[in-house]
C-alpha cells in the first residue's frame, strides 16, 4: 500500500484482551481450544503480531492472556516463530515505581510467554496523575535493554505533547519507541488527537497500532437484523446503549460490505488500514481470523474511505476515552 510516499505493509495484530477477561469478554475456560485455533489459524493466515498485556485475564485469570498465548508458542516451530512479534503491556500500578520496580513484572511476562517477547508497552501514560512514573518506567526498560534483554520499546494511551517528550527523553539513552498504541477507530473519542499521535508515530517511524478498531464490535452489528448472540452483561448494556446512535454508521459499513461482499467488519478495519495504521483485532474464533484476513485481499477506494469519513463526523456519540490518556 503507498503511504505518504512510502510502501507500507498492510499488517494486521490479532488482540487478545478476552483471552481470560470473564467480566466484559465472558470468557470460559472451556473454550481454550477455540482460543487455540484461533491462534493456529491467524499464522496460517499471515498474521505477525500479537498483543496481550499482563492485566489481561479477571480475577484467578490474572496473566491468563500471556500464558495461552506463552503455552501456544511452545508447539508453534521456530521457522513461524520468528516471523511473528509478540507485544505486551504492563500496567504503571502505583505501587511499580522507581527504575526498578517493572523488573519483576517483565520478567512475569517474560516466563508466561516463554521467552518470547519482542514488544514491552507502558499500558497507559501516568502523566495525568504521577509524571515521574513513567520516566522511571522508560529507564528500567532502557536498563533491561543494556543488561541484554533483546525487546522494543512501546507506548499506549498516550497524546501527542507526551509522546513528543517521550521520544526526546528516550533519545538521551540513545533508544527509540517501537511501537504506539491508542483508540483508533470509525467510533473513536477525539479523533483529531489522535491523528496528531498519528502523525507524530509516521515522523519518528513508530508503529501505530489502532486498538478497537471495532469499537468492542458495536461495528459489526447488522443494522437491520436483532442479533441474539451471548454476552456479557456490561457488553449488552453497551451495545443497546450505541444501538441508535451508530443506526447510520452501521448501514453506510453495511452497504459497502455488500458492494464488495465482504463483511461490515472488514470494512471498519480496511478503514484503519487505508490511514497506514495497524490494526489490533480482538479475535476469539477461527471463523473470524478467515473473516478479517480477507483485508489483505482488498483496500477501500477513495470515495469509500471519504464517505466513511463524513458518517462518522456525523455520528455524535463516541467511545469512551480511556480516563489516563496523556494531553
Ligand atoms: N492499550 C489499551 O488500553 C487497549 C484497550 C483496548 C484494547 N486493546 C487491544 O486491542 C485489541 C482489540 O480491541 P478490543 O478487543 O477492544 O475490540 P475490537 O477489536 O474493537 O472488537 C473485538 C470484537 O469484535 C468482534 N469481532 C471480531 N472479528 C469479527 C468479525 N470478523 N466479524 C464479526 N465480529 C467480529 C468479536 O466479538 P465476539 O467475539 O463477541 O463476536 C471481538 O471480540 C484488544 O484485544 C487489545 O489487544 C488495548
Amino acid at each position: 500500500m503507498l503511504f505518504l510516499n512510502r510502501i507500507v505493509k498492510k499488517r494486521i495484530g490479532i488482540g487478545t484482551w478476552s483471552w481470560g477477561n470473564k467480566l466484559f469478554w465472558n470468557y470460559k475456560s472451556s473454550n481454550d481450544d477455540d482460543l487455540r485455533e484461533t491462534y493456529n489459524e491467524a499464522l496460517e493466515r499471515g498474521f505477525d503480531l500479537i498483543d496481550t498485556a499482563d492485566s489481561y485475564g479477571t480475577g484467578n485469570y490474572q496473566g491468563r492472556s500471556e500464558s495461552l498465548i506463552g503455552k501456544f508458542l511452545l508447539d508453534t516451530p521456530s521457522a513461524k516463530k520468528k516471523r511473528i512479534q509478540i507485544a505486551t503491556k504492563l500496567a504503571p500500578y502505583p505501587w511499580r515505581i522507581g527504575d526498578k520496580g517493572f523488573n519483576k513484572p517483565f520478567l512475569k511476562s517474560l516466563e508466561r510467554l516463554n521467552n518470547k517477547l519482542d514488544i514491552v508497552q507502558l499500558h497507559w501514560s501516568t502523566a495525568k496523575y504521577n509524571p515521574y512514573q513513567e520516566l522511571g518506567f522508560l529507564n528500567n526498560l532502557c536498563d533491561l535493554k543494556d543488561q541484554g534483554f533483546d525487546f522494543q520499546i512501546g507506548l499506549s494511551n498516550i497524546g501527542p505533547k507526551r509522546l513528543q517528550k517521550l521520544i526526546n527523553y528516550l533519545s538521551i539513552r540513545d533508544k527509540n519507541i517501537q511501537s504506539v498504541q491508542i483508540q483508533f477507530s470509525l467510533l473513536a473519542p477525539d479523533l483529531q488527537k489522535q491523528y496528531q499521535v498519528k502523525n507524530i508515530c509516521e515522523e519518528n517511524n513508530i508503529d501505530f497500532f489502532a486498538y478497537s478498531p471495532l469499537s468492542f464490535g458495536i461495528l459489526c452489528i447488522d443494522p437491520d437484523k436483532d442479533e441474539n448472540k451471548e454476552r456479557s452483561f456490561i457488553r449488552n448494556l453497551l451495545f443497546e446503549n450505541y444501538k441508535k446512535s451508530t443506526y447510520e454508521l452501521r448501514r453506510v459499513l453495511k452497504s459497502i460490505a455488500k458492494q464488495r461482499s465482504v463483511s461490515q467488519a472488514q470494512v471498519a478495519v480496511n478503514w484503519c488500514c487505508y490511514q497506514g495504521t495497524i490494526p489490533l483485532v480482538g479475535m476469539r474464533k477461527k471463523s473470524q481470523v478467515i473473516d478479517i484476513s480477507n483485508v489483505f485481499k482488498w483496500n477501500l477506494n477513495k470515495n469509500e474511505f471519504n464517505y466513511l469519513q463524513e458518517i462518522s463526523r456525523k455520528c455524535l456519540k463516541k467511545m469512551p476515552n480511556n480516563p489516563f490518556t496523556s494531553v
